[in-house]
């Protein structure tokens, strides 16, 4: 569990005190998910994005993809995850996490800015890259998280048959690990090519 990092303008006090009430992070991995945590994964998939958006958790996401569960007592507020993902790039492989599922079950309360606070404390404390894709890049900024406009279109996704699906909208939003991996790809005019469909 993680302790929550306080939303601005409470002055680095402990949040979860002053409200009275207990705000935790629970990070469980892919695998070690509960029946109950994928029924409310989905059920909050469902809610936000339709029946098809409905995962089979255990096969779509890797077993060591990292749920990010922000909890109000005991009741989950805000989801989201971050999947391992393996990319080759100008010669070299970068292990980074894509950030993807974002969802606060609750809205307007800051659950979805300390979902993003504890990925960047992760982020953090493992070096490594987080990236994502979104069409709501002014939530994440305000999260923390550093934006790149339209950089959906410098990733490629190649299928397993060769076929190349390229995705034109969608702003990235990401927080740079020791790799640089960011940075490199910005300065590049060299798409990346992913194994995962823009996750
Ligand atoms: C986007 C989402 C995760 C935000 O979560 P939330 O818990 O409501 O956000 P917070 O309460 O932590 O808001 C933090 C700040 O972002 C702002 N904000 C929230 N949603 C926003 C949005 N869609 N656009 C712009 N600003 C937004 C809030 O006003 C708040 O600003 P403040 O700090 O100045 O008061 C939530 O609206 C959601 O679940 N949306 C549906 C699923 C989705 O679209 N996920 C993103 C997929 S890429």
């Amino acid at each position: 569990m993680q302790n929550l990092v306080p939303r601005k303008g409470f002055k680095g006090r402990n949040f979860s005190r002053i409200m009275g009430i207990q705000m935790k992070i629970q990070i469980v991995e892919n695998k070690d998910l509960t029946k109950n945590q994928k029924k409310t994964i989905n059920k909050a998939r469902v809610a936000e994005w339709g029946i098809e958006e409905k995962k089979r958790i255990s096969k779509d996401y890797e077993p060591e993809t990292l749920w990010f569960f922000v909890k109000k007592n005991r009741t989950v507020v805000s989801l989201g995850a971050i999947r391992p993902l393996e990319i080759d790039y100008m010669s070299k492989t970068y292990s980074i996490g894509g950030i993807c599922s974002v969802i606060s079950i609750v809205k307007n309360k800051g659950y979805g800015s300390m979902l993003i606070a504890g990925m960047i404390k992760y982020s953090k404390d493992s070096g490594k890259t987080i990236l994502g894709f979104t069409m709501q890049k002014e939530f994440f900024k305000l999260a923390g998280l550093k934006t790149e406009e339209e950089f959906i279109q410098k990733f490629i996704y190649m299928k397993p048959s060769g076929e190349q699906i390229y995705d034109s909208r969608g702003d990235g939003i990401y927080y740079q690990g020791k790799d640089k991996f960011i940075s490199k790809v910005i300065k590049s005019s060299k798409p990346v090519y992913i194994g995962v469909p823009h996750w």
